[in-house]
């Protein structure tokens, strides 16, 4: 009689290969070392063992396998050795040199990039209809200049659920799915077209959500911080809600929105949104810009560091680099230092505060320095006074007549529709001028109409 064998219930792990250069004069917030000890991480998060790594300095990535041929020998022999089913590369790869690379590394081996991982973990990880979009979208575009090594990959894996980002398959390529087997280049571009008009419903809806917060004035504070630093948990601690906190690279994917009661009866409203990383990939910058948005029209950001973090610096740097990205560097900012309970020797928190502008040491898991970060969460938005240029229509009179009553006004000019007004306002009134901002290029995300030149 034959005997039935148990099946493992979740598929074994994918050994990986890790390769990292340093390229001469190219600047990193993350040494090597470090960069590839975060990669490591994202691997782990994604569901691979990494079972090696191999790095080399260059001057300047080789044209067909960007490390040099001597390198792609060894890593052969390496990845052969170590039964390495995928190599994964710390910098983002032109098509070519996949190619060249996986020819040269033979077939039972694939070659992925940073880029196609972090796309793999968000597609994990996205569960709202507008994240999964986002990630589809960031995939697709990914994969359309690849699409002959797409092809050849998915040819490779085995099942994998349709359409759905998320799917099971090899590391890489989840999301798209099984259906891509079948469509060629112009339906993949048909496709991105759809999701774009898809997301677009779904931004149009969160457009108006966001008006309806202006409208309500209360103000509202974007959490913002590298992969890790807590933030979720922070959310938890200060909302007492349950919003899913892992010890994992991007574990919160959707914004989530909660109301905070702040001293002196206030309350604010809290938003924790995608995780930074060095090296973001710019197809999911452009595909998350809505959740992006979302920060770039806060009331406040709240910094959240890991401060027990071996390169808590570099992580803050990269995180004030997206957020240049994203246009919201002009926002006010405090700092929370988070994990401080990590820290071996408190004092040095004390130390550390002193190099950060406006920050409090916390630990969200422990729940110590909350007050004071509640405080100063309250003195930013309700009694700090924040820069501000705005172009308004003299349609919007009742914004002009607020700046007046209660800001501080330094330049005001008369001009043909509207007015330019520059001083200060108080935090919590940032948010109802922010259409009218004047942005670094000059302009305003909502300009003035000729309807409103009409009206003078
Ligand atoms: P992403 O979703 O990747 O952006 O992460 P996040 O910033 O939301 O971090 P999250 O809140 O998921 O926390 C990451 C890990 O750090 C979890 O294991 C938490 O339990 C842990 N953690 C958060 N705050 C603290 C803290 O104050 N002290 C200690 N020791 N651990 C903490």
């Amino acid at each position: 009689m034959a005997k039935k064998i148990p099946q493992p219930t979740t598929p074994p792990r994918e050994r990986a290969f890790l390769v990292g250069v340093e390229i001469h004069n190219q600047h990193k917030h993350l040494s090597l070392e470090d960069s590839l000890t975060e990669l490591a991480l994202l691997a782990d998060t994604a569901g691979v063992d990494v079972v090696g790594e191999l790095t080399q300095k260059l001057s300047h990535p080789h044209v067909e396998t960007y490390i040099g041929p001597g390198k792609v020998a060894e890593l052969k022999a390496l990845a052969e050795e170590t039964l390495s089913e995928v190599v994964i590369f710390d910098d983002e790869l032109m098509p070519r040199h996949q190619r060249e690379l996986e020819k040269a590394l033979g077939i039972n081996i694939r070659v992925i990039d940073r880029t196609a991982l972090i796309l793999d973990i968000f597609a994990q990880h996205a569960h709202t209809k507008e994240g999964m979009l986002q990630v589809e979208l960031a995939q697709y575009e990914y994969n359309l200049p690849r699409l002959t090594r797409a092809w050849t990959h998915l040819e490779r894996q085995a099942g994998g659920g349709g359409g759905r980002a998320g799917s099971t398959g090899g590391v890489g390529l989840r999301g798209p799915g099984e259906t891509q087997l079948e469509v060629d280049r112009r339906d993949i571009r048909r496709r991105i077209a759809h999701i774009k008009k898809e997301l677009d419903k779904v931004e149009a809806y969160r457009y108006r959500n966001r008006s309806q917060r202006k409208r309500s004035r209360i103000p509202t504070v974007a959490l913002v911080g590298y992969t890790n630093a807590g933030k979720s948990t922070l959310l938890n601690r200060l909302s007492k809600s349950d919003v899913y906190a892992a010890d994992q690279l991007f574990a919160t994917l959707d914004p989530t929105t909660r109301r905070v009661q702040l001293p002196g009866d206030n309350i604010a409203l809290f938003t924790d949104t995608v995780g930074f990383i060095q090296k973001l990939p710019t197809t999911l910058i452009a595909a998350f810009h809505a959740t992006l948005e979302e920060i770039a029209e806060a009331d406040l950001l709240l910094h959240v560091v890991d401060i027990s973090h071996p390169n808590a610096l570099g992580q803050f740097e990269a995180v004030q680099e997206t957020l240049e990205e994203i246009g919201a560097s002009h926002i006010p900012m405090i700092t929370a230092l988070n994990k401080a309970d990590r820290l071996k020797n408190p004092e040095n928190a004390k130390r550390i505060l002193q190099d950060f502008e406006k920050s409090v040491a916390i630990s969200a898991a422990k729940g110590t320095g909350i007050p004071d970060l509640l405080h100063l969460v309250q003195e930013e938005l309700f009694e700090a006074y924040s820069p501000i240029h705005v172009k308004l229509p003299y349609k919007e009179g009742a914004l002009i007549s607020l700046f007046h009553e209660l800001g501080q006004v330094e330049r005001i000019e008369h001009g043909r529709g509207g007015v330019v007004m520059q001083g200060r306002i108080p935090g919590r009134l940032l948010a109802q001028f922010s259409s009218w901002q004047v942005k670094s290029n000059g302009h305003t995300p909502l300009e003035i109409e000729e309807e409103d030149v009409e009206e003078i």
